[in-house]
Protein backbone atom coordinates (compact mmCIF):
# COMPACT_ATOMS: atom_id res chain seq x y z
CA UNK A 1 0.00 0.00 0.00
CA UNK A 2 2.75 2.49 1.11
CA UNK A 3 4.68 1.61 -2.42
CA UNK A 4 1.82 2.41 -4.36
CA UNK A 5 1.01 6.09 -2.45
CA UNK A 6 4.40 6.70 -2.18
CA UNK A 7 4.53 9.35 -5.17
CA UNK A 8 0.77 10.27 -4.56
CA UNK A 9 0.84 11.34 -1.34
CA UNK A 10 2.36 14.79 -0.03
CA UNK A 11 5.64 14.38 1.31
CA UNK A 12 5.34 14.66 4.67
CA UNK A 13 2.29 12.27 5.41
CA UNK A 14 4.38 8.68 3.78
CA UNK A 15 5.92 7.98 7.21
CA UNK A 16 2.39 8.49 9.01
CA UNK A 17 0.08 5.72 10.51
CA UNK A 18 -3.49 6.07 10.32
CA UNK A 19 -4.54 7.48 13.76
CA UNK A 20 -5.90 4.66 15.98
CA UNK A 21 -8.32 5.49 18.67
CA UNK A 22 -9.47 4.32 22.05
CA UNK A 23 -11.13 0.92 21.39
CA UNK A 24 -14.89 1.98 20.38
CA UNK A 25 -17.26 0.41 23.00
CA UNK A 26 -19.39 -1.04 20.03
CA UNK A 27 -16.38 -2.75 18.73
CA UNK A 28 -15.97 -4.82 22.35
CA UNK A 29 -19.83 -5.43 22.76
CA UNK A 30 -19.37 -6.84 18.91
CA UNK A 31 -16.17 -8.86 19.87
CA UNK A 32 -16.94 -10.11 23.23
CA UNK A 33 -20.27 -10.65 22.55
CA UNK A 34 -20.95 -7.88 26.06
CA UNK A 35 -23.91 -5.50 26.67
CA UNK A 36 -22.01 -3.46 29.26
CA UNK A 37 -19.28 -1.67 28.20
CA UNK A 38 -16.99 0.66 30.22
CA UNK A 39 -14.81 2.91 28.80
CA UNK A 40 -12.11 4.11 30.72
CA UNK A 41 -9.57 4.72 27.51
CA UNK A 42 -10.68 8.24 25.71
CA UNK A 43 -10.79 10.22 29.28
CA UNK A 44 -14.74 10.85 28.09
CA UNK A 45 -16.65 12.43 31.08
CA UNK A 46 -18.59 9.30 32.17
CA UNK A 47 -21.52 11.78 33.74
CA UNK A 48 -23.02 12.00 29.86
CA UNK A 49 -23.65 15.42 28.81
CA UNK A 50 -24.97 18.47 30.32
CA UNK A 51 -28.37 18.24 31.05
CA UNK A 52 -28.61 21.98 29.96
CA UNK A 53 -26.72 20.82 26.31
CA UNK A 54 -29.23 17.77 25.71
CA UNK A 55 -32.36 20.51 26.27
CA UNK A 56 -30.55 22.86 23.51
CA UNK A 57 -29.52 20.67 21.18
CA UNK A 58 -33.45 19.44 21.51
CA UNK A 59 -34.81 22.57 20.68
CA UNK A 60 -32.20 23.19 17.68
CA UNK A 61 -32.72 20.05 15.83
CA UNK A 62 -35.09 21.72 14.32
CA UNK A 63 -33.13 24.34 12.23
CA UNK A 64 -30.46 21.75 11.03
CA UNK A 65 -31.82 22.55 7.07
CA UNK A 66 -30.11 25.92 8.04
CA UNK A 67 -26.47 26.03 7.75
CA UNK A 68 -24.58 26.96 11.33
CA UNK A 69 -23.56 30.70 11.96
CA UNK A 70 -19.89 30.47 10.41
CA UNK A 71 -17.88 31.62 12.86
CA UNK A 72 -20.10 30.57 16.75
CA UNK A 73 -20.93 33.67 17.53
CA UNK A 74 -22.52 33.73 20.05
CA UNK A 75 -20.35 30.92 21.55
CA UNK A 76 -17.42 32.96 20.84
CA UNK A 77 -18.87 36.07 22.54
CA UNK A 78 -19.50 33.72 25.91
CA UNK A 79 -15.95 32.46 25.99
CA UNK A 80 -14.81 36.19 25.13
CA UNK A 81 -16.60 37.30 28.07
CA UNK A 82 -15.37 34.35 30.47
CA UNK A 83 -11.86 35.87 29.82
CA UNK A 84 -12.67 39.10 29.57
CA UNK A 85 -11.42 39.55 25.66
CA UNK A 86 -13.01 40.66 22.75
CA UNK A 87 -14.36 38.18 20.99
CA UNK A 88 -11.73 38.48 17.58
CA UNK A 89 -9.27 36.69 19.96
CA UNK A 90 -11.54 33.41 20.14
CA UNK A 91 -11.90 30.94 16.85
CA UNK A 92 -14.09 27.68 17.24
CA UNK A 93 -13.40 24.20 15.44
CA UNK A 94 -14.41 20.67 15.40
CA UNK A 95 -12.96 19.64 18.69
CA UNK A 96 -9.37 20.59 20.15
CA UNK A 97 -7.95 18.39 17.17
CA UNK A 98 -8.96 20.70 14.24
CA UNK A 99 -8.03 23.09 16.21
CA UNK A 100 -4.38 22.20 16.64
CA UNK A 101 -4.18 21.11 12.72
CA UNK A 102 -5.43 24.26 11.74
CA UNK A 103 -2.88 25.96 13.77
CA UNK A 104 -0.17 23.39 11.89
CA UNK A 105 -1.78 24.63 8.76
CA UNK A 106 -1.59 28.10 9.17
CA UNK A 107 2.14 28.28 10.13
CA UNK A 108 4.31 25.32 9.61
CA UNK A 109 6.51 25.32 6.43
CA UNK A 110 8.62 22.85 5.56
CA UNK A 111 12.06 22.24 7.50
CA UNK A 112 10.20 24.49 10.71
CA UNK A 113 11.42 23.11 13.97
CA UNK A 114 8.35 22.01 16.34
CA UNK A 115 9.53 21.77 19.97
CA UNK A 116 7.62 19.19 22.20
CA UNK A 117 7.71 17.16 25.26
CA UNK A 118 7.85 13.06 25.18
CA UNK A 119 5.64 10.79 25.53
CA UNK A 120 2.78 13.81 25.17
CA UNK A 121 -0.52 14.38 22.94
CA UNK A 122 0.28 12.50 19.21
CA UNK A 123 -1.49 15.19 17.25
CA UNK A 124 1.65 17.62 17.78
CA UNK A 125 3.83 15.23 15.81
CA UNK A 126 1.54 14.52 13.70
CA UNK A 127 0.09 17.86 12.05
CA UNK A 128 3.50 18.58 11.86
CA UNK A 129 4.69 16.02 10.16
CA UNK A 130 1.34 16.60 7.63
CA UNK A 131 3.13 19.83 7.09
CA UNK A 132 6.37 19.19 6.72
CA UNK A 133 7.72 20.08 9.75
CA UNK A 134 10.46 18.55 11.85
CA UNK A 135 9.75 17.35 15.48
CA UNK A 136 11.92 17.64 18.15
CA UNK A 137 10.96 16.14 21.19
CA UNK A 138 12.02 16.83 24.20
CA UNK A 139 11.66 14.17 27.21
CA UNK A 140 9.91 14.89 30.53
CA UNK A 141 11.14 14.96 33.99
CA UNK A 142 9.64 12.96 36.55
CA UNK A 143 6.74 12.82 33.88
CA UNK A 144 6.25 16.40 33.50
CA UNK A 145 6.88 19.14 30.88
CA UNK A 146 10.82 19.64 31.37
CA UNK A 147 10.25 23.50 30.52
CA UNK A 148 13.88 24.32 30.78
CA UNK A 149 14.89 21.21 28.59
CA UNK A 150 12.27 22.81 26.10
CA UNK A 151 13.67 26.05 26.05
CA UNK A 152 17.36 25.20 25.32
CA UNK A 153 15.62 23.01 22.13
CA UNK A 154 14.53 26.38 20.41
CA UNK A 155 16.39 28.03 17.76
CA UNK A 156 15.86 30.44 14.66
CA UNK A 157 14.02 27.03 12.85
CA UNK A 158 11.96 26.87 15.80
CA UNK A 159 7.83 27.76 14.55
CA UNK A 160 6.37 26.69 17.48
CA UNK A 161 6.56 25.01 20.78
CA UNK A 162 3.65 22.55 21.99
CA UNK A 163 3.18 22.70 25.88
CA UNK A 164 0.68 20.07 26.86
CA UNK A 165 -0.61 21.42 30.35
CA UNK A 166 -1.83 19.03 31.73
CA UNK A 167 0.07 16.62 29.61
CA UNK A 168 -1.50 13.93 28.40
CA UNK A 169 -0.62 10.70 28.60
CA UNK A 170 0.95 11.66 32.30
CA UNK A 171 -1.81 14.20 33.84
CA UNK A 172 1.46 15.98 35.53
CA UNK A 173 0.79 20.13 35.15
CA UNK A 174 3.92 23.13 34.43
CA UNK A 175 3.14 25.50 37.01
CA UNK A 176 2.32 29.30 37.39
CA UNK A 177 6.21 29.98 38.24
CA UNK A 178 7.41 27.56 35.90
CA UNK A 179 5.70 28.95 32.60
CA UNK A 180 6.68 32.52 33.59
CA UNK A 181 10.28 31.43 33.86
CA UNK A 182 9.40 29.55 30.24
CA UNK A 183 8.45 32.59 28.75
CA UNK A 184 10.98 34.77 29.83
CA UNK A 185 13.63 32.76 27.89
CA UNK A 186 11.29 32.06 24.62
CA UNK A 187 11.73 34.29 21.84
CA UNK A 188 9.31 37.07 20.97
CA UNK A 189 8.94 35.77 17.26
CA UNK A 190 8.46 31.90 18.59
CA UNK A 191 4.46 30.72 18.84
CA UNK A 192 3.65 29.00 22.31
CA UNK A 193 0.45 26.70 22.14
CA UNK A 194 -0.47 25.72 25.22
CA UNK A 195 -2.86 22.86 24.98
CA UNK A 196 -5.28 23.45 27.83
CA UNK A 197 -7.87 20.42 27.56
CA UNK A 198 -8.28 19.42 30.78
CA UNK A 199 -7.61 22.83 32.53
CA UNK A 200 -11.05 23.24 33.84
CA UNK A 201 -9.82 20.22 36.16
CA UNK A 202 -6.77 21.64 37.29
CA UNK A 203 -6.94 23.73 41.05
CA UNK A 204 -6.67 27.33 39.52
CA UNK A 205 -4.41 29.14 42.13
CA UNK A 206 -1.38 26.87 40.68
CA UNK A 207 -2.38 26.81 37.03
CA UNK A 208 -0.73 29.64 34.98
CA UNK A 209 -2.90 32.18 33.64
CA UNK A 210 -2.43 31.94 29.81
CA UNK A 211 -4.64 34.23 29.17
CA UNK A 212 -2.09 37.19 30.88
CA UNK A 213 0.35 36.01 27.56
CA UNK A 214 -2.20 36.64 24.93
CA UNK A 215 -3.53 40.10 26.57
CA UNK A 216 -0.01 41.18 26.38
CA UNK A 217 0.18 40.52 22.46
CA UNK A 218 2.57 37.47 22.83
CA UNK A 219 2.72 34.99 20.24
CA UNK A 220 0.64 32.53 22.03
CA UNK A 221 -2.30 30.28 21.83
CA UNK A 222 -4.70 28.76 24.29
CA UNK A 223 -6.47 25.61 22.78
CA UNK A 224 -9.48 24.13 24.96
CA UNK A 225 -12.39 22.00 24.70
CA UNK A 226 -15.48 21.02 25.49
CA UNK A 227 -15.03 17.15 24.92
CA UNK A 228 -14.12 16.90 29.14
CA UNK A 229 -15.18 18.60 31.80
CA UNK A 230 -18.29 19.51 29.70
CA UNK A 231 -18.83 16.42 28.56
CA UNK A 232 -19.62 16.91 24.92
CA UNK A 233 -16.69 14.94 23.10
CA UNK A 234 -18.79 13.72 20.30
CA UNK A 235 -20.02 16.92 19.30
CA UNK A 236 -16.79 18.11 18.48
CA UNK A 237 -16.51 21.81 19.70
CA UNK A 238 -12.79 22.95 20.97
CA UNK A 239 -11.39 26.53 20.55
CA UNK A 240 -8.82 28.81 20.45
CA UNK A 241 -8.09 32.05 22.46
CA UNK A 242 -5.13 34.20 21.02
CA UNK A 243 -4.10 37.77 20.02
CA UNK A 244 -6.08 38.78 17.01
CA UNK A 245 -3.29 38.48 14.56
CA UNK A 246 -2.94 34.65 15.06
CA UNK A 247 -6.37 34.05 15.55
CA UNK A 248 -7.34 35.47 11.68
CA UNK A 249 -4.56 33.05 10.59
CA UNK A 250 -6.50 30.13 11.85
CA UNK A 251 -9.53 31.77 10.28
CA UNK A 252 -8.09 32.19 7.12
CA UNK A 253 -7.43 28.08 6.66
CA UNK A 254 -10.96 26.55 8.69
CA UNK A 255 -13.02 25.15 6.45
CA UNK A 256 -16.76 27.18 6.27
CA UNK A 257 -18.63 26.10 8.56
CA UNK A 258 -16.65 23.93 11.57
CA UNK A 259 -19.00 24.21 13.93
CA UNK A 260 -22.52 22.49 13.32
CA UNK A 261 -25.28 24.22 14.54
CA UNK A 262 -26.54 21.29 17.45
CA UNK A 263 -22.79 21.63 18.58
CA UNK A 264 -22.80 25.21 18.96
CA UNK A 265 -26.35 25.62 20.87
CA UNK A 266 -25.36 22.32 23.06
CA UNK A 267 -21.53 24.35 24.13
CA UNK A 268 -23.36 27.44 24.39
CA UNK A 269 -25.93 25.52 26.77
CA UNK A 270 -22.92 23.63 28.74
CA UNK A 271 -20.67 26.43 29.60
CA UNK A 272 -23.29 27.92 31.88
CA UNK A 273 -24.62 24.53 33.18
CA UNK A 274 -22.51 25.13 36.64
CA UNK A 275 -24.79 23.11 38.66
CA UNK A 276 -23.88 20.03 35.98
CA UNK A 277 -20.05 20.93 36.01
CA UNK A 278 -19.48 21.43 39.31
CA UNK A 279 -20.80 17.97 40.32
CA UNK A 280 -18.78 16.25 37.85
CA UNK A 281 -15.37 18.21 39.08
CA UNK A 282 -16.83 16.62 42.80
CA UNK A 283 -17.52 13.18 41.47
CA UNK A 284 -13.69 12.94 39.73
CA UNK A 285 -12.05 14.52 42.58
CA UNK A 286 -13.51 11.55 44.82
CA UNK A 287 -13.14 8.70 41.90
CA UNK A 288 -9.50 10.10 41.83
CA UNK A 289 -8.88 9.44 45.27
CA UNK A 290 -10.39 6.11 45.09
CA UNK A 291 -8.45 5.11 42.60
CA UNK A 292 -5.09 6.45 44.24
CA UNK A 293 -6.01 4.22 47.31
CA UNK A 294 -7.25 1.59 45.55
CA UNK A 295 -3.61 1.24 43.41
CA UNK A 296 -1.26 2.03 46.57
CA UNK A 297 -3.11 -1.29 47.69
CA UNK A 298 -2.11 -3.28 44.93
CA UNK A 299 1.08 -1.60 44.88
CA UNK A 300 1.11 -0.05 41.84
CA UNK A 301 2.40 3.80 41.54
CA UNK A 302 0.78 6.50 39.59
CA UNK A 303 1.21 10.12 38.17
CA UNK A 304 -0.21 12.28 40.77
CA UNK A 305 -3.13 13.83 38.04
CA UNK A 306 -4.70 17.17 37.76
CA UNK A 307 -7.24 15.78 35.07
CA UNK A 308 -9.77 12.79 34.53
CA UNK A 309 -7.09 10.29 33.64
CA UNK A 310 -4.68 8.73 35.75
CA UNK A 311 -1.46 7.16 34.28
CA UNK A 312 -0.19 4.20 36.21
CA UNK A 313 2.35 1.89 36.46
CA UNK A 314 0.54 -1.46 36.19
CA UNK A 315 3.96 -3.58 37.30
CA UNK A 316 2.56 -5.94 34.49
CA UNK A 317 2.48 -5.98 30.91
CA UNK A 318 -0.21 -3.26 29.98
CA UNK A 319 -1.38 -5.26 26.77
CA UNK A 320 -1.75 -8.46 28.65
CA UNK A 321 -3.73 -6.13 31.73
CA UNK A 322 -5.80 -4.41 28.57
CA UNK A 323 -7.22 -7.52 27.11
CA UNK A 324 -7.74 -9.20 29.89
CA UNK A 325 -9.66 -5.91 30.90
CA UNK A 326 -11.24 -6.25 27.85
CA UNK A 327 -12.80 -10.08 28.62
CA UNK A 328 -14.62 -8.30 31.59
CA UNK A 329 -15.85 -5.31 28.82
CA UNK A 330 -13.56 -2.71 30.58
CA UNK A 331 -11.64 -0.61 27.83
CA UNK A 332 -8.29 1.34 28.95
CA UNK A 333 -5.38 2.68 27.12
CA UNK A 334 -2.33 0.37 27.59
CA UNK A 335 0.82 2.22 28.15
CA UNK A 336 3.08 0.58 25.05
CA UNK A 337 1.90 3.69 22.92
CA UNK A 338 3.91 6.09 24.45
CA UNK A 339 6.39 3.58 25.14
CA UNK A 340 5.64 2.69 28.73
CA UNK A 341 4.89 -0.78 28.47
CA UNK A 342 3.68 -1.54 31.89
CA UNK A 343 1.73 1.63 32.34
CA UNK A 344 -1.89 2.41 31.45
CA UNK A 345 -3.79 5.26 30.88
CA UNK A 346 -7.21 5.19 32.67
CA UNK A 347 -10.00 7.72 32.83
CA UNK A 348 -11.14 7.74 36.01
CA UNK A 349 -15.03 6.84 35.98
CA UNK A 350 -18.27 6.91 37.97
CA UNK A 351 -17.81 5.33 41.82
CA UNK A 352 -19.97 2.30 40.20
CA UNK A 353 -16.85 2.00 36.87
CA UNK A 354 -14.13 2.45 39.53
CA UNK A 355 -15.25 -0.26 41.80
CA UNK A 356 -16.02 -2.58 38.86
CA UNK A 357 -12.32 -1.82 37.18
CA UNK A 358 -10.44 -2.40 41.06
CA UNK A 359 -12.19 -5.50 40.94
CA UNK A 360 -11.24 -6.70 37.90
CA UNK A 361 -7.84 -5.19 38.40
CA UNK A 362 -7.31 -7.15 41.64
CA UNK A 363 -8.54 -10.59 39.73
CA UNK A 364 -5.64 -10.08 37.21
CA UNK A 365 -3.15 -9.17 40.00
CA UNK A 366 -3.84 -12.52 41.37
C1 LIG B 1 -4.28 17.13 25.38
C2 LIG B 1 -5.41 17.00 24.43
N1 LIG B 1 -5.58 17.92 23.48
C3 LIG B 1 -6.58 17.85 22.60
C4 LIG B 1 -7.50 16.82 22.65
C5 LIG B 1 -8.57 16.76 21.61
O1 LIG B 1 -9.78 17.17 22.12
P1 LIG B 1 -11.07 17.27 21.18
O2 LIG B 1 -11.99 16.18 21.60
O3 LIG B 1 -11.64 18.63 21.47
O4 LIG B 1 -10.63 17.16 19.76
C6 LIG B 1 -7.37 15.83 23.62
C7 LIG B 1 -8.32 14.70 23.65
O5 LIG B 1 -8.15 13.71 24.28
C8 LIG B 1 -6.31 15.92 24.53
O6 LIG B 1 -6.12 14.98 25.46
Amino acid sequence: MKDKTIRLARNGINDLNEYTPGKPIEEVQREYGLDEIIKMASNENPFGPSPKAIEAMTKAINDVNLYPESSSLMLRQKIAGNFGIHEDMVTLANGADNILGLIAQATVNEGDEIVMGDPTFAAYDTRTRIMGGIPVKVPLKNFTYDLPAVAKKITSKTKLVFVCNPNNPTGTIVTREEVEDFMNSVPQECIVVFDEAYAEFVHPNIYPQTIKYIQDQRNVIMVRTFSKLFGLAGLRVGYAVGPKHLISMLRKVVEPFPVNRLAQSGALAAFDDHAFLNRVLTENEKGKEFLYQQFSKMKMAYCPSHTNFIFVDLGMDGQFVFEKLLEQGIIIRPGGLWNYPQFARITIGTSDQNEKLIEALNIIAG
